[in-house]
């Protein structure tokens, strides 16, 4: 246990992908390694937070001194997030799966019979969601927004489109290899406008965000 700025404050993480089932062997995922959650996660915990860590099958492992609450689907993020409030601050770093497979086998599917047709449903989406809160929304809500091409514009539009507090925008295109690197380079968004950071560590990203959030919510 550390004592700081955000001693006696809750603070809850969404990190990692989710993945969402087609059978009960196979499932569809994204390639969002769980790093910047976890790395931020672990800032805030050394600030003094209680952290509460949902996270979807991440490929790093989870920080110590939190309480991790290991999550499979979109929906069981939900769930798991709504039973985790309240808390002071809502930082929603998971690359949640925007559709689940509707259509999905309670047993193998079997090939064989040509193709596969799968129908797609539209998950729930967290960061709106408790954004949209009334009694009980965290005083901060924090959201990413990895886009690929006009990033700036895309993540202010979807600031006021979700509800949340600020986004931390960042560029996923293949090229940067943020996505399962080690760096980083967002810009953060706020109601007051647009901060370019310079691209650092996913480690340094973290450190600087939860001290920003430290200044909202201690
Ligand atoms: O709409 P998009 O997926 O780009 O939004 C990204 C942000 O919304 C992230 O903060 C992500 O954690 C959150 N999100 C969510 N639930 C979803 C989809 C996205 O919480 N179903």
């Amino acid at each position: 246990f550390t004592a700081g700025p955000l001693t006696g404050r809750h603070v809850l993480v969404t990190s990692g992908p989710t993945h969402e089932p087609i059978d009960p062997v196979r499932y569809i995922a994204n390639r969002s390694s769980g790093a910047q959650g976890t790395a931020l996660a672990a800032a805030l915990r050394d600030l003094g937070a209680r952290v509460t860590f949902v996270t979807g099958p991440a490929s790093v492992p989870p920080p110590s001194g939190v309480t991790v609450v290991p999550v499979e689907t979109a929906r069981e993020m939900l769930s798991a997030v709504e039973a985790a409030l309240p808390a002071d601050a809502a930082i929603f770093a998971a690359a949640v799966a925007d559709w689940r497979v509707a259509n999905a086998g309670s047993s193998k599917m079997k090939k064989g019979g040509g193709g596969l047709q799968l129908d797609f449903a539209e998950n729930p989406d967290i960061l709106a969601t408790v954004s949209a809160m009334g009694a009980g929304r965290p005083a901060l809500v924090v959201g990413f927004a990895a886009e690929t091409d006009d990033v700036l514009a895309h993540a202010t539009a979807k600031r006021l489109r979700k509800g949340c507090d600020w986004i931390v925008a960042n560029d996923v295109s293949p090229a940067t290899g943020i996505m399962g690197g080690r760096e980083n380079a967002v810009t953060l968004i706020t109601a007051e406008g647009a901060e370019d950071w310079p691209r650092m560590s996913k480690q340094a990203v973290a450190e600087k965000l939860a001290a920003r959030i430290a200044t909202v919510i201690a």
